[in-house]
This record gives C-alpha cells, structure tokens and sequence, in this order.
C-alpha cells in the first residue's frame, strides 16, 4: 500500500531526532567510499565489502526517510571505477541487479522514488532496462527521492551539458547559471546541502562538481558499511550548526 505524501509532516516523519525542521539539509549527497578497506580489514574479498556497503544503503534509506529527509544522492560508481579489475566491475554491475531484484517492489511500497544519474549505455540490455523500469515504476513517489549515481561523473556531465546546449542553438548571452542546471542530469532538484564522504578520504573524487558549489562537507573516517544511523544522526547535527553563509556576512556570533 502506497503511504501518504508526508514529507511536510515533521512530527511524523522526524523520529528521534531533535533538530528543527529548517535547519535540516533537504537534499544530503553521500560518496559511499570505504567498501574496499572494511572487507581487507577482515580478510575478506572486495565484493563483500561491496554488499555489506548495500546492506548500509538499505538501512542509511529508511533512517532518511525517518528523518524526514526529502532528497537523498548516492555515488555508486564513478566514470573512473570502469578501470578497476573486470571482476570488480562485473561484481559491482550484479550487486546493482541484485539490489534492484531484491529491494524495489519494498522501496516503491515505501514512497521511494528511484532516479538515475549517469549514463546507462554501457551496461548490458537486460541490466539497463531494470534501471529505466524501475525508474518508470517509482516515478509518482514523493516520500524520498533517490538519486542513484552510477557510471556518473560530474565532467563527463558538463561535457554532456555543453554539448546539448551547442546541440540546442543556446545563444550565447542566455547561457546563465540556471541554464547550466537545467541541462545537467540532475535537472530540477535542488542542490545538494550536506555531502558526506566516508573513509576518511578529503576528496570529492569528481562527484555533483557543479551542485556541490555551496555544500556542507561532512568527512569521516567509518568505513562507509558501518556509516549508521547514528552517525548519520551526528553529521546531521554538525549540519545544523553550521553557519552557510553563501559568501555574505555572518549570521551568528
Ligand atoms: C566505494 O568503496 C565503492 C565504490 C567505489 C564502488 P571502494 O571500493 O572505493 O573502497 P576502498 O576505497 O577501496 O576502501
Ligand atoms: C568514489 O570513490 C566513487 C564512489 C564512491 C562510487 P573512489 O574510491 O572511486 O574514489 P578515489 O579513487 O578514492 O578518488
Ligand atoms: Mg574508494
């Protein structure tokens, strides 16, 4: 059964947590880094490091949404990660297919809407057109947007950008900042507030270069499968406190 649109609805969806509506980032940007290194640590193979990171997602996805949080961005593999070893990227490639086959029909059920970034042409038919039907299928939630970035990277989407405008006959003097936005993957929603990066990595490894011109970092040394609920809590806080001034004067002290 379809749940009500309640994004608006702070007392029912913001559960245990105790930050004002307002100061809460309505759209967090996650590089979900650290996969690798959580599997090595316990002498186990990258791939399973690779399912416990989409074991975290599922549970990281219900803790937004009872957060309240509307929009939630997750890098999933960059342009650069087709250069790791075939089998990684053939692990990747059925961890993707798997998550879909497992989670969809619970995600749709819970208001999820599923978004692609990225490009899909070099994955295999079968695999492409689970992502365009899921995307199809979950295209009327409202609970939480979820913007799956994979095979993305954020020049390759300026490029793209660039090109469909010169494609498009943009004239000159009407390329503005706007303008730009409105050709890039992530056309209509808004701009990431808070991206966090796991792994202890201080690096935006070319993810939402464009969109993330304003955000809030939050850096972490957990490994992203045991980035949990609390910690997401703890980011969210730090969040809360932090004085974005978008290059104007302060508003606090
Ligand atoms: C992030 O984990 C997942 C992907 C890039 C697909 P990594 O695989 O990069 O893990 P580390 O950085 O090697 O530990
Ligand atoms: C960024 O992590 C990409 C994803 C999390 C999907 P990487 O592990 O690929 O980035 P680098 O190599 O540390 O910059
Ligand atoms: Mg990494």
């Amino acid at each position: 059964m379809p749940l009500p649109e309640s994004r608006n609805n702070f007392k029912m969806e913001n559960k245990g947590i105790n930050i004002p509506p307002d100061k809460l980032p309505k759209h967090i940007a996650i590089i979900m880094d650290g996969n690798g290194r959580w599997a090595a640590a316990r002498g186990l193979p990258r791939l399973a490091g690779h399912r416990a990171g989409t074991d975290n997602l599922r549970r990281i996805i219900t803790a937004c949404i009872e957060f309240g949080i509307p929009y939630l961005t997750i890098y999933a593999f960059s342009t650069e990660n087709w250069g790791r070893p075939a089998e990684e990227v053939r692990g990747l490639l059925h961890i993707l297919e798997d998550m879909i086959d497992r989670e969809l029909q619970e995600l749709h059920e819970e208001g999820v809407q599923l978004r692609h970034i990225g490009h899909l042409d070099r994955l295999k038919p079968r695999l492409r057109k689970k992502v365009i039907d899921a995307v199809e299928l979950t295209k009327n939630n409202t609970r939480l947007i979820l913007n799956v970035a994979f095979n993305y990277g954020g020049r390759d989407e300026i490029v793209c950008a660039i090109r469909r405008m010169i494609k498009d006959n943009v004239r000159e003097e009407n390329v503005t900042p706007d303008l730009v936005s409105d050709y890039l993957f992530t056309a209509g929603l808004p701009d990431p507030d808070l991206i966090i990066r796991t792994s202890g990595e201080l690096r935006g490894s070319n993810f939402l270069i464009w969109q993330g011109a304003y955000a809030e970092w939050y850096f972490t040394p957990t490994y992203w499968p045991d980035f949990d609920k609390k910690e997401l809590q703890h980011a969210l806080e730090e969040y809360s406190q932090r004085d974005r001034r978008f290059g104007q004067i302060p508003t606090k002290r």
